[in-house]
Parts: C-alpha cells; sequence; structure tokens
C-alpha cells in the first residue's frame, strides 16, 4: 500500500527518487519522505500530505542545493496503519542515534513486545509507527555491518515487510529485503534502483529482479548479491518486464481512471489474443499447464478474491455452472483463509487478483497450496507474487492500472474467467454452438465497449441529477447481480455516496424500507428474458418515489425516470458493457461533487496489509 522507492548510482538521486515517488503515489498519499546519504551523515526530509509538498520542500532546502555528492537514498510514500498521516509518522524512520534510515512496506505485527524491549533498553521514539521500531531495532544490532544488523533484526520480527535501509557508516550500500511486501529491484548499467512495484522503475530500465519472501540483497559498488535472511548466497534471475513507461501515464485524460476505462476496448482485446479457437468452438489458454484430461477432471470450482477482483469472481460462478454445469464456490479471500475451508478432490482453486499482491488473497493462495488444491492465479501484474506462488494461470495483459477504483481489471478478469468457463464447459456439456455463440461475442465486445464510451456525456448529464445525494441502490438479478455490487462499490468509492448493491429480489427483504425521493436507484437490466421481473422491482422503487436510472440493453423497455442504453449483448458479455457503463457513471458523479478521482480519502492501490 505505501510506496518504496531507493537508489543507488551517479545519477541526482533526489531527482530519480521524487519521480519515483510520483509515479508509486497511487500506492499511497498520506505523508512522503526521503533519506540520502550526504557527507556521511543520513540527510531527511519528509512533509505530510502529497509527493508535491515533499518535492517542494527539497527545492527550497539549501542544505540539498549541492548534490554532487549524492550517490544513494531511500524514499517512501504512506498509507498510514499506524498512526496518523502526519510528518512525524512519516517515513524514513531513523535509528536512536540516526545511524540508519528505513523505508517499510507492511506491517510489524510483534512491535508492541519489541517496542517494550527497546524502550526498557533506553530507546526514544518519535512517531506512534510501527516502522520506527525495526529501525532502532536494526540500529541496536548494528556493529559496523548493516547487512548483519538487518538479518538480526529481521529474525526477531513478526508481520509483513517490504524495507529499504541505509546506515551512515557505509554510505554506498542499501539493503533490501521482504516478507510479504512485494520488492523490485531495477539492474541498470552503473546504477540499481529499488521499488515496491514496476511501476517506479519501468522508465529506467526493463531488466528486472523480484526478490522472493525471506530474500534478502546488498545492494553496494561491486554490485548486487542475494541472500536469505540468515545471509546466506541465493540465486535469483533476472527477468524483462514487457510494459512501457507510457502505459503508466495519463496520456491525455485529466485522470488515470477516465484513461483506463478508455483502455477497456484494447485491454479486453489483450485479454483475448491468441485464445479463441473458432475451428474447434473452444479457448486455449497456455498458461494453465493442464492437459485436456486434467481439465475434464475438474469437478468444482473454488475462486477467492477481494473487493472488485471478487465482484468479477461472483460473476465467474454463474459462467461456470452455467456454461461448465460444475458446482462453484466463491469466497471472500480473508473468509477462505480463516474459515478453514473444505477442498474436495478434484477442485480448481482460483486466485483472482489485479495486482498479485493482495494480502488476504496472497494467504488464501497460501492456505489453498497446504490443503492440496489444484491451484490458478489470474493477475494483471506480470510478475506478481501471486502470480509466482500459484506458478501456472492467466495473465489479464490489461497493461498497468493505476487507478485506485479498479475499472479494466474488472471487465478483463470476467473476459478470462468467460474463456476458461468456455475451455472447461467443452470438455463438458457445452455444446459447439453454444461455445461458438460465447466467443463471438467475446470477440465483438472490444467493439462493443467502444459503443458504451460514447454514452459518457449522455451519462453525465443524468448523473447531474443526483450529485447532491448521501444513498443509492444498485439492483440487479442473475448475471447483472454482481454488476450491481460493482457499480455500487465504484460510486462509493470515488464519490463518497453511500451506495448498497442488492440482488433485486432482495429489495422487498428489507432494503425498500430506506427508499424515498432522495434515494435513487439503479437497476441494470440486461437480459431479456428477466426484464419483466426487473420492471416490477423498477415499479416497487417509483411507487416509493425513489428515482430510477435503468442501464438497459437496446430493446428493453422499461419506466425508470432515466435509462442508459447499451448495445444489444450475448447474456455472458452484456454484464461486461453494464459496468461499462456504471463505471462512467461513478467518474461523473464523483468528478461533479469535485471529489480527488484517482486518490480518494482512505485508499490506496494495492492492499498489501491485512
Ligand atoms: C476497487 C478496488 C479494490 C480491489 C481490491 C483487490 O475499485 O480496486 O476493491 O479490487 O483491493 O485488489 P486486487 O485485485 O489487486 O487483488
Amino acid at each position: 500500500m505505501c510506496g518504496i522507492i531507493a537508489y543507488a548510482g551517479e545519477k541526482n538521486p533526489l531527482e530519480v527518487l521524487i519521480n519515483g515517488l510520483e509515479r508509486l503515489e497511487y500506492r499511497g498519499y498520506d505523508s512522503a519522505g526521503i533519506s540520502v546519504l550526504k557527507e556521511d551523515d543520513i540527510y531527511t526530509v519528509k512533509a505530510a500530505g502529497k509527493v508535491s509538498s515533499l518535492a517542494q520542500r527539497i527545492d527550497d532546502d539549501s542544505q540539498l542545493a549541492d548534490t554532487s555528492q549524492l550517490h544513494c537514498g531511500i524514499a517512501h510514500t504512506r498509507w498510514a496503519t499506524h498512526g496518523g498521516p502526519t510528518e512525524n509518522n512519516a517515513h524514513p524512520h531513523l535509528g536512536q542515534n540516526s545511524r540508519i534510515a528505513l523505508v517499510h512496506n507492511g506491517i510489524i505485527e510483534n512491535y508492541q513486545e519489541l517496542k517494550n524491549d527497546l524502550l526498557a533498553q533506553g530507546h526514544v521514539f518519535k512517531s506512534e509507527t510501527d516502522t520506527e521500531i525495526l529501525a532502532h531495532l536494526i540500529e541496536a544490532h548494528y556493529e559496523k555491518d548493516l547487512k548483519k544488523a538487518v538479518s538480526e533484526a529481521l529474525a526477531k520480527v513478526e508481520g509483513a515487510y517490504g524495507i529499504a535501509v541505509i546506515s551512515k557508516d557505509e554510505p554506498d550500500t542499501i539493503i533490501t529485503a521482504r516478507f510479504g511486501s512485494p520488492i523490485v529491484i531495477g539492474l541498470c548499467k552503473d546504477e540499481v534502483i529499488i521499488a515496491s512495484d514496476i511501476n517506479a522503475i519501468v522508465q529506467h530500465t526493463d531488466r528486472v529482479v523480484y526478490l522472493n519472501d525471506g530474500d534478502l540483497a546488498i545492494v553496494n559498488k561491486s554490485g548486487i548479491s542475494f541472500h536469505d535472511l540468515s545471509l546466506k548466497s541465493v540465486q535469483r534471475n533476472e527477468e524483462k518486464i514487457t510494459h512501457t513507461a507510457e502505459e503508466a501515464q495519463k496520456g491525455g485524460y485529466s485522470t488515470f481512471m477516465m484513461k483506463e476505462i478508455h483502455d477497456q476496448p484494447r485491454a479486453v482485446r489483450n485479454s483475448v489474443r491468441g485464445h479463441l479457437d473458432f475451428e474447434n468452438a473452444t479457448t486455449s489458454l497456455g498458461g494453465l499447464h493442464m492437459n485436456p484430461k486434467e481439465l475434464a477432471s475438474i469437478d468444482r470450482i473454488q475462486l477467492f478474491a477481494c473487493g472488485t477482483s471478487l465482484n468479477a469472481a461472483l460473476l465467474g460462478q454463474y459462467f461456470f455452472e452455467d456454461l461448465v454445469g460444475i458446482p462453484c464456490q466463491v469466497t471472500q479471500a480473508a473468509d477462505f483463509r480463516y474459515r478453514n475451508p473444505i477442498i474436495e478432490k478434484n477442485t480448481l482453486a482460483i486466485a483472482l487478483s489485479q495486482s498479485g499482491e493482495t494480502a488476504d488473497t496472497l494467504a488464501a493462495v497460501h492456505e489453498a497450496k497446504r490443503k492440496g488444491a489444484d491451484l490458478i492465479a489470474i493477475c494483471n501484474a506480470v510478475g506478481s507474487t501471486i502470480a509466482r506462488e500459484a506458478g501456472r494461470g492467466v495473465y489479464l495483459h490489461a497493461g498497468p492500472e493505476i487507478s485506485v477504483a479498479s475499472t479494466k481489471a474488472f471487465t478483463t478478469q470476467v473476459s478470462v474467467l468467460l474463456q476458461l468457463a468456455v475451455l472447461l464447459g467443452r470438455t463438458k456439456r457445452l455444446d459447439r454452438s453454444h461455445a461458438a455463440d460465447i466467443l463471438e461475442a467475446i470477440d465483438k465486445l472490444p467493439e462493443q465497449i467502444e459503443e458504451v464510451l460514447k454514452l459518457s456525456d449522455s451519462i453525465r448529464t443524468i448523473t447531474e441529477k443526483y450529485t447532491d445525494v448521501h444513498s443509492m441502490f444498485f439492483i440487479g438479478r442473475g448475471y447483472q447481480y454482481p454488476v450491481a455490487l460493482e457499480g455500487a462499490l465504484k460510486v462509493k468509492e470515488i464519490s463518497y455516496i453511500h451506495a448498497e448493491g442488492y440482488h433485486a429480489a432482495e429489495l422487498k427483504h428489507g432494503p425498500l424500507a430506506l427508499l424515498d425521493e432522495k434515494v435513487p436507484v439503479v437497476a441494470i437490466c440486461t437480459n431479456k428474458d428477466s426484464s419483466q421481473k426487473i420492471v416490477s422491482n423498477i415499479r416497487e422503487c417509483s411507487s416509493r418515489k425513489s428515482p430510477v436510472i435503468a442501464v438497459v440493453s437496446e430493446g428493453i423497455e422499461t419506466p425508470a425516470d432515466d435509462s442508459i442504453v447499451i448495445p444489444q449483448a450475448h447474456p455472458t458479455t452484456a454484464p461486461v458493457l453494464a459496468a461499462v457503463a456504471l463505471q462512467l457513471f461513478s467518474f461523473h458523479i464523483a468528478d461533479l461533487r469535485g471529489c480527488p478521482i484517482d486518490q480518494p480519502k482512505n485508499l490506496a492501490k494495492s492492499v498489501t496489509v491485512e
């Protein structure tokens, strides 16, 4: 959730670090800080608020005017866990005698116990963070050997961390280590960049090494060496990253969210590329590494995920049950981890995660593996922890998703789940002609999304009526139910309007009590077969005076006050079009309310803590 960057090389580290922080700001944006080694001392600057405030402070700092002696530094943009978003709590944190500085992403779970020991030894703390405890602990172990001090301190730590540490006594060395929070090292000629994700590295190099849990790397003038936490050497391989720096830019849009909404035709096309086998009316997903016999032997599916990915998984449940005809369970990843799930023989467990770093989903991956499940991952971030731990699966190929509110990950996840359902379905009950219809529908999806994007202005006009409301409901039935959940999630996270997604049939089991003229209802109706039932639900809402906005496929008539009419599509792909319309709906309502769309309050991208 926080962003980490560290640099060792001949360039001005301040520039590299600030530029990196700007690219990582979507991971946390409540405060930021930087430490550089200057004349054998550690010089630290911090600021509450955005990275731009930190950059201003650095510009104004006369002591940092001469950068010729600066070669090494660490920096951080924070999403608060322990302690408020203040300058004091901002990273880097220093040891008791300011000999070492540390940036950290994660949570030290036994920090109180460690803090009590350090307090007893006379340590004084300046912040409320768990990270400062780790900085003190490392310094307490420091005897002219930073790697040894880090290794000994980490042996006492319980929790999750991705860290970068410098010491004023070893001015050209950075130690980095990870357990549960990602660290990637970018390799360039004569310089090294360490970061919590590749978006801060991609403009410098395409050569990277991902640290595994329990790895510690020593970066200094003589190069990089990789070790386990007890400092035994380990071998880590260099990988090539394929996405470009431009993909992680706004590309002329005012926000990443709007840019990524518009990325979707291309993203969905990429998620499909090379997979549709029209001749055999099936799909081919090579990353699964499963032969037809293994595919045919799957009797049950268990999906787990969080947030938007969970909503996509719920749609996957409909696909697997309808098209493959096997039971499918969807479990929120934290619940999967803690409730002792039953994994039966021939179950395929599927972890769904855009970032591939979500702590609860990662823990669920471990649980599924422990229980002996056959596991695959559906991830967007190439080389992410979940993708690597699963070892097989399907990448979304949506390109980097920077917007905190997930958009193109949802649509590409649904595309991949549908492709997987066709593949499994063709080993079981899905007949050739039904499968061929779905392949055609998937193939048409990018063009149809383009049609929905053209509705942006008219959707904005509709939202103008609803910018002052305090609460909204989103309702759908069957395939539209997960879309209702996703629409409500988008609205609440970026516009701060309370929004609830409900199965339309559940309205009369309680929520109707909340409806009145100030509570609009968004009804999703893309299926002709169930449209009469949704029409009845719309009438129920209207008779309680709620304004109703219907998202309907062409040809479906409803008595709603406003309608967003999307192209007619196959029942399995229509939910994707409705989801895109609702992304635009939530974007415009948030924009008209003046909300900071790319940096919604209290949120950050990639939830790497429990
Ligand atoms: C909502 C959103 C979050 C994520 C959730 C899971 O717009 O972005 O709900 O979907 O944190 O993240 P991933 O998919 O990276 O595991």
